[in-house]
């Protein structure tokens, strides 16, 4: 059995950091302790870097059909390696005519094993609420599907759903163990909105940022908290941005509801503004729900250190701009939503979160490993660094500044959402249950190393 040591790296779990070593053999952790005395094939010396369970992504869009778009696939996963992410959940929507668990599988046939490069599991979005669908719902918990996500926004789309669809998925999934997620946003407020700034000739990007206030998420989150709490069932709102709705998801915690959230790296560093940049290059930032004002930055920060939103997330949607995002050059609603970000995840909270103060090397272990573990049921395989569990790990080297640029992303887009900004040391090595991915900043791995990761019901979102 091949036997790997990283020794003298300072090893950070959420509570505390000191400095030690880990034994991997084959794909697992064997040990960890200080000064390790163990014979190994290879050794990796550690000093001087950070060493961090690799991180879990839970909101990512591969092969994600916005109108005439789809995103880059899995092909694209290694950006997520490269970046310290070594498990993504994968949205994908529920094919017509197919069931859910059909759904999944099919895809995850067609576009995901032998092809993914981290390792993955799948969210299912409910598009067709048949009687029979519905029934379905409970049976995701067993096929390790136990997530769902509903999406509130996007009136006219074939994946929009509305309340009655989201209380009757509520009432499903409670008590079997399967979570709802919603993407919160009142569709009809938006509609009614994109409507009379087109009539008034708003047709660029910003107009996507007008039609989208903070009030249309603030009100769906108001309503599905309203939704959970008359179906008595969890509930869970992913990518949270503005102090309006943390404000509902915190009066609901008050009161004892089982509620919590995500956010995102791009609602806690960029801001609305983006959105008027000259050419067309405002299109870039084009994601839902829109991009802020940066007044909302720390009241994001502070709800991650409170536990009222409790995972950062990217949403990453690979769209180009050069074809892809033009769609919607004389209308911004044809704009395809989504931002690319799967390889940025790591790095800017080092650098935004950490570097700058708003969080702990901890709270970071936390938000971009620990709690997504725990959020879609991998907390007895993944998320944190213990003997027993997958030997994903990260080296992060503190040393260094350098500027973010789309030169050395791997997720096949012509931009990146954080081109230009500084950046605080980097990812150095990655270890994918056991495997060198990552050497020297450099991804080493290859196409289909990635593993399919049943999960198990009940993920704890609430804490
Ligand atoms: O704009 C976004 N976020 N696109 C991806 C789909 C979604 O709403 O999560
Ligand atoms: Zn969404
Ligand atoms: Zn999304």
């Amino acid at each position: 059995m091949r036997q790997v040591l990283i020794k003298n790296g300072t090893i950070v779990t959420t509570s505390n950091e000191y400095v030690g070593d880990i034994l991997i053999e084959d794909q697992k952790i064997a040990a960890i302790g200080r000064n390790l005395d163990v014979a190994a094939d290879c050794i990796v010396d550690a000093a001087g870097k950070y060493v961090l369970p690799g991180g879990i992504d839970q909101h990512v869009h591969f092969s994600f059909q916005f109108k005439d778009a789809c995103t880059r696939g899995f092909e694209t996963s290694n950006a997520a390696v490269a970046g310290g992410t070594t498990t993504v959940i994968e949205f994908v929507n529920q094919a017509q005519g197919k069931g859910l668990i059909e759904s999944i599988e099919d895809y995850r046939k067609e576009r995901a094993d032998g092809v993914a490069m981290a390792d993955y599991g799948f969210h299912i979005v409910m598009t067709d609420p048949r009687p029979d669908v519905l029934d379905e719902i409970p049976a995701l918990a067993g096929a390790g599907y136990p997530t769902m996500k509903m999406f509130m926004a996007y009136k006219g789309m074939f994946f929009h759903a509305d309340d009655d669809t989201i209380l009757k998925a509520l009432l499903k999934a409670k008590g079997a163990g399967v979570t709802v997620m919603v993407h919160a946003e009142n569709a009809d407020a938006i509609d009614v909105l994109q409507k009379e700034l087109i009539a008034a000739g708003r047709t660029d990007p910003y107009g996507h940022v007008l039609s989208r206030p903070s009030m249309v998420e603030a009100e769906a989150t108001a309503r599905a908290i309203h939704l959970a709490r008359i179906a008595d069932a969890p509930i869970y709102i992913v990518h949270v941005t503005c102090k309006e709705a943390l404000e509902e998801i915190t009066r609901a915690r008050e009161a004892g509801q089982k509620v919590c959230g995500e956010t995102c790296t791009h609602y806690l560093t960029l801001d609305a503004d983006n959105l008027a940049r000259p050419d067309f290059e405002g299109a870039k930032f084009v994601c839902s729900p829109a991009l802020r004002s940066a007044g909302h930055h720390d009241a994001l920060w502070r709800a991650l250190k409170l536990g009222t939103i409790n995972a950062v997330s990217s949403d990453h949607c690979g769209f180009d701009w050069a074809v892809q995002k033009h769609i919607g050059v004389n209308d911004f609603r044809d704009i395809p939503n989504g931002a690319p970000g799967l390889q940025n995840r790591l790095a800017i909270l080092w650098t935004y979160g950490v570097e700058a103060g708003k969080i702990t090397r901890q709270e970071l272990v936390e938000l971009f490993s620990a709690a997504p573990a725990r959020n879609t049921g991998l907390d007895h395989c993944k998320g944190a660094l213990n003997v027993g569990y997958d030997a994903d790990i990260v080296l992060y080297d503190p040393a260094g500044e350098s500027v973010i640029t789309n030169d050395t992303m791997l997720h096949g887009v012509d931009y990146c959402s954080y081109e230009g900004m500084k950046q605080a040391g980097h990812v150095d090595k990655v270890f994918l249950r056991g495997q060198l991915v990552v050497d020297d900043g450099t991804y080493i791995g290859c196409r289909g190393q990635g593993r399919f990761v049943p999960r198990r019901p009940f993920g704890t979102m609430y804490r």
